[in-house]
């Protein structure tokens, strides 16, 4: 039977980084996945991560299954994280959480969700937007249309171009959002734009899915979670895929969450359960260590501090990176104006590199970017730096 089967073509992103790994060039740079790396290019375990780890190998009395929807501290600490102890969607009850395997399976988890629950629902994704989007809600059945995102000529937002879009965004449609580092751009809305957006979905009855893969990677904690707190108005209805992967750097060990926003508590239980029916069809109950590793650093307060911390020594190092990489370019004499990269936030950035020149930065120069010209900010290093930039020149 296998004899028919086709190779599958490699994964946009992930395909690059197996291609990476390959590649025997001692000299290659990887700006291809999102992961952190700091300034000997390595992806670091966090201290408090390591201190969590050292607790649990001592305290940890059992490997017996978790719920189908995860622990129940972790489902505190999630929301606490998200919303803020204090939020009217936290003390009113009206959140249903569930621990997925990273953020990538609350998508999924979600789309099997809106696939059964609302099968004529269209799902509506940025142009661009993160490549494994497309294929998530196609692979759960459901509709999928784009709304332009970008606007080459400023670099920016293309705002006008996105809200004619959405105005036609039909009752019970589905609207997903990055809740902040924009991927594969690193370009968000304003706060006021933000407002305008829930205002729009709201009087559309459309029902938002907010992405939150980056929370602490923008300008912290508080400040990234501006979206999330917009859309979650009380009496309104959102979802919510959050993953630990980047500000835990909890990559490998998939820990994320699914959290439906109910209109109040009363839904809540119901749409839990149809949640948990799609979980059990899929990988039946999630791994526990990553999930024990957050709770234990959120449910600590020393440790929290600390985590805080690490990930404050992570956005300023982006940060870093980001006016570095300008100020080469620009020491290299590279004509083109790359000033937006210091506006954009969190990993990711739009280089405005075309497909021929990505193509060429890999084969002559060993340096990898995904085929969009997204550059991956978090992977330079100041001794990366000018071999960088001076292969970017070559291929301008
Ligand atoms: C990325 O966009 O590089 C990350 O979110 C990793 C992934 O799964 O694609």
């Amino acid at each position: 039977m296998f004899e028919s089967v086709q190779t599958a073509p490699p994964d946009a992103i992930l395909g690059l980084n197996e291609a990476f790994r390959a590649d025997p060039n001692p000299a290659k740079i990887n700006l291809s996945v999102g992961s952190y790396k700091d300034e000997t290019g390595i992806t670091p375990i966090m201290q408090c991560v390591k201190q969590a780890e050292e607790r649990l190998l001592r305290d940890e009395r059992s490997k017996d299954y978790l719920g189908i929807h995860g622990g129940e501290a972790y489902g505190q600490a999630v929301q606490n994280l998200l919303f803020g102890a204090q939020h009217e969607a936290v003390t009113s009850k009206r959140l249903a959480v569930a621990q997925t395997p990273g953020g990538t399976a609350a998508l999924r988890v979600a789309a099997e969700f809106l696939a059964k629950q609302f099968p004529h629902a269209t799902v509506w994704i940025s142009d661009p937007t993160w490549p494994n989007h497309l294929g998530i809600f196609q692979a759960a059945g459901l509709k999928v249309r784009t709304y332009p995102y970008f606007d080459k000529q400023t670099n920016g937002l293309a705002w006008e171009a996105l809200k004619t879009a959405l105005a036609e965004v039909a009752p019970a449609d589905v609207v997903v959002l990055h809740g902040c580092c924009h991927n594969p751009t690193g370009i968000d809305p304003t706060a006021e734009q933000w407002r305008e957006l829930a205002d729009l979905l709201r009087a559309k009855q459309a029902l938002p899915l907010l992405d939150f893969a980056y929370q602490g990677l923008a300008e912290g904690l508080e400040e990234d979670a501006l979206a999330l707190r917009v859309l979650a108005q009380p009496g309104t209805e959102l979802l919510v895929a959050s993953s630990f992967s980047k500000n835990f750097g909890l990559y490998n060990e998939r820990v994320g969450a699914l959290t439906a926003v109910c209109r109040d508590a009363s839904v809540k239980d119901a749409v839990l359960s149809q949640i948990k029916a799609c979980i059990r069809v899929i990988y039946s109950n999630p791994p526990s260590h990553g999930g024990a590793i957050v709770s234990t650093v959120l449910g600590d307060p020393a440790l929290r501090k600390q985590w805080e911390q690490e990930l404050a020594e992570i956005r300023g190092r982006i940060g870093k990176m980001r006016r570095l990489f300008v100020e080469t370019l620009a020491k290299l004499g590279v004509q083109r104006d790359f000033s937006f990269i210091e506006r954009q936030r969190g990993m990711f950035s739009f280089s405005g590199l075309t497909p021929m020149q990505v193509d060429e930065l890999r084969k002559t120069h060993g340096v990898y970017v995904v085929g969009s010209g997204r550059i991956n900010v978090a992977g330079m290093t100041t001794s990366n730096m000018d071999a960088l930039c001076k292969a970017i020149a070559a291929v301008l």
